[in-house]
């Protein structure tokens, strides 16, 4: 073999090497995030992880805890949300249920819901019986910054919750 060679294998063997160590910072979700799925079919939902942008959110993310739960200002701001983004009309004012379901648990009609990450997947995906999506860019697929913040989606959670104390969800 000549010396050319020798080098050049000795490179693809080194690139090779460099190739298969995990890759890093490529803004993805890391691998001991959460796994979002869809109420519709348990299929795998893609959030892209920089939309998680407050401590609470990252904190979701991270471990599916909403730390709102229990928080005053979080249950004051959601209930705001809560009627800005018409869960009002459907779910009723104190969200005991209209047209749609009461949203009080403990028995709800996607058992996932009783869970803050089962619930969050319903809100942001939304469901195929008559409740639409309402995540930031699915809640009007013609406008992108449409929709819910997770942020957000955590503090409407919170005030859902405050209506039985018997049910966090993150238990
Ligand atoms: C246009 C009416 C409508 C609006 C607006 C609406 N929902 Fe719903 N929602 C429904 C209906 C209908 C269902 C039942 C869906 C089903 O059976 O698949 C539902 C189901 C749900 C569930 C699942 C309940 C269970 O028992 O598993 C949650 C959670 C929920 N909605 C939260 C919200 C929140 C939060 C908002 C506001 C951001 C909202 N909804 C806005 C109609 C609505």
């Amino acid at each position: 073999m000549n010396r050319q060679l020798i080098l050049l294998s000795a490179l693809t063997l080194t690139l090779l090497a460099s190739c298969s160590g995990k890759p890093s910072g490529d803004g993805s979700a890391s691998a001991d995030s959460v796994k979002f799925v869809t109420t519709q079919d348990g299929s795998a939902m893609e959030i892209k992880s920089e939309l998680f942008d407050t401590p609470a959110a990252k904190e979701f993310l991270a471990t599916g805890k909403n730390t709102y739960i229990g928080n005053a200002d979080a249950v004051t701001a959601g209930k705001k949300l809560f009627q800005m983004y018409s869960c009002t009309q459907c779910h009723g004012g104190d969200a005991g249920g209209q047209t749609g379901p009461s949203l009080h648990g403990p028995d709800f009609k996607y058992a996932k819901d009783a869970t803050n990450k089962g619930m969050f997947e319903t809100i942001w995906h939304g469901t195929n019986g008559g409740m639409g999506a309402k995540g930031k860019g699915l809640m009007d697929p013609s406008d992108p910054s449409n929709g819910l913040m997770p942020d957000e989606v955590l503090k409407i959670q919170a005030w859902v919750r405050s209506h039985n104390e018997k049910l966090t969800g993150n238990e």
